[in-house]
């Protein structure tokens, strides 16, 4: 059944990077708290799972709006504000999850393709959401955004473009945060920690998963960035 008295009944809240690891959880979660969840990505197998998983717990009684997309396509993200603020007049909630880890080498040897894929991915979307999507937080009347970063942003050998990209994004959340102080909006970015999740596997090859959380374990910090009563703003919060 829906939730109506979860931590989030009757908010609508946006997730990118929804079809597997962190994204995912934060959805699921999200949905069982009671929010209506907007969930993209490009993998439409991944969303409709997502939603499956989300009707399954609710004895159908919720459902998730897939919106497949690639935030390479900066248009597609645009059209994000008509079709959220036709359906909906607002956005509670704003979590630009989806990222990109790239490759692990020298920053000598990344090739050019490959550092406008991160850029895209990692910074630019997310402008481009704030773009879009800023007139329809602010329709709401406790509009939350998060951004997830990472502990090697400010720079680390090896992590090249990851670590560039989500360096500016802390900085662009920052200075998005510092614009909206005076309004009902909230911004913060999540550094949820090492994680179990694919992109993870591809950063540590060697390591076992399974001494590492679940994305399922880490979304309580989703949850309470996410509710009206939340007030910290502009800050980085640790997921554990
Ligand atoms: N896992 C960790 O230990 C860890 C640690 C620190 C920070 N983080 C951050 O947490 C976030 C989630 O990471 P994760 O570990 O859950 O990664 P993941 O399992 O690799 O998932 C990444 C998500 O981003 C989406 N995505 C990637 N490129 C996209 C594109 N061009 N268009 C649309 N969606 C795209 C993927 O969907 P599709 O492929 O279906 O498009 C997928 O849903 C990332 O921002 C990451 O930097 C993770």
């Amino acid at each position: 059944m829906t939730n109506d008295r979860g931590r989030l009944a009757g908010r609508v809240a946006l997730i990118t990077g929804a079809s597997r690891g962190i994204g995912a959880a934060v959805a699921k979660r999200y949905a069982a708290e009671g929010a209506h969840v907007i969930l993209t990505a490009r993998t439409v197998a991944g969303l409709e799972e997502v939603d499956d998983a989300i009707r399954a717990a609710s004895n159908g009684q919720a459902q998730a709006t897939l919106v497949p997309l690639d935030l390479q396509q900066g248009e597609e993200i645009d059209k994000l504000n008509a079709a959220i603020g036709g359906r909906f007049g607002k956005l509670d909630v704003l979590v630009g999850n989806a990222g990109l880890l790239g490759e692990m080498t020298f920053m000598a040897q990344i090739e050019p393709e490959r550092w406008q894929d991160l850029i895209d991915v990692n910074l630019t979307a997310n402008w481009r959401l704030i773009r879009a999507l800023q007139p329809l937080l602010l329709e709401s009347d406790a509009g939350r955004a998060m951004f997830l970063t990472t502990g090697v942003a400010g720079g680390r050998a090896y992590w090249g473009g990851y670590a560039v990209t989500k360096t500016a994004l802390e900085a662009m959340v920052r200075t998005w945060a510092e614009e909206m102080s005076e309004t009902a909006l909230k911004i913060n970015l999540i550094n949820p920690g090492a994680v179990r999740t694919s992109m993870r596997a591809d950063a540590y090859p060697g390591e076992d998963p399974e001494t590492l959380p679940t994305p399922d374990e880490i979304t309580d910090v989703f949850v309470e960035l996410a509710e009206t009563n939340c007030l910290r703003h502009s800050e980085i919060v640790n997921a554990r």
